[in-house]
């Protein structure tokens, strides 16, 4: 596995480094505030599991499963819902966790139904946020690293469903990405 990795962007001290900043940030501003953490699976499960236990906070924790159907490396902007259950976020401060924002499409898809359940308020934590145009426009209110538009994976990030357990976070070989496309 670790063969198909072209270089590493960030390692696993880089990522709990980073993820130290962000949870005290993340703790300060909603420490008065009733938060709810809706996470956006699969992507996100090492980063939300990592990010959460940093912060000391009484949040709830929800999880929701989406599917942006991708051709292999890039998304085709229909972003589905597994479970069409919306979470019970009326009146709390949201806040959704997405492993990277690359189009923009899914966590636009995410942030429209998720204010259809009236909450009190809706932020956006990614970990990773891609430098390009978006197809859609989304703030993300805590990023973890900025990178240039290049496929990476590993750190719960996938291509074809594979690299997800990877500890750190890496971009994958072009060769690798070219011969699915
Ligand atoms: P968006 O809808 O294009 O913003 O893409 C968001 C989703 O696409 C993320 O939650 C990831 O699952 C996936 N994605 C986007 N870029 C990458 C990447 O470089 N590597 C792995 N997955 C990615
Ligand atoms: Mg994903």
């Amino acid at each position: 596995m670790q063969a198909d990795i072209e270089r590493v962007l960030f390692d696993e001290p880089a990522i709990h480094k980073r993820l130290d900043q962000m949870a005290a940030q993340i703790t300060a501003d909603y420490r008065d505030l009733e938060l709810t953490v809706i996470a956006v699976l699969t992507g996100s499960l090492m980063f939300m599991s990592d990010l959460l236990r940093r912060i000391p906070l009484r949040l709830k924790l929800d999880c929701l499963d989406v599917v942006s159907y991708r051709g292999k490396a890039q998304t085709s902007g229909k972003v589905t819902f597994k479970d069409m259950g919306l979470p019970d976020v009326a009146d709390r401060h949201v806040l959704v966790l997405d492993d990277i924002l690359d189009t923009g499409h899914t966590l636009a898809a995410v942030c429209e139904k998720l204010e259809m359940a009236k909450p009190r308020s809706v932020r956006v934590c990614v970990l990773l946020s891609k430098r390009k145009q978006r197809a859609r426009d989304v703030n993300a209110d805590y990023v973890g690293f900025e990178i240039e538009d290049e496929f990476v994976v590993g750190y719960g990030l996938d291509f074809m469903e594979r690299y997800r357990n990877l500890p750190y976070i890496g971009v994958l070989r072009k060769e690798l990405l070219e011969a699915m496309l």
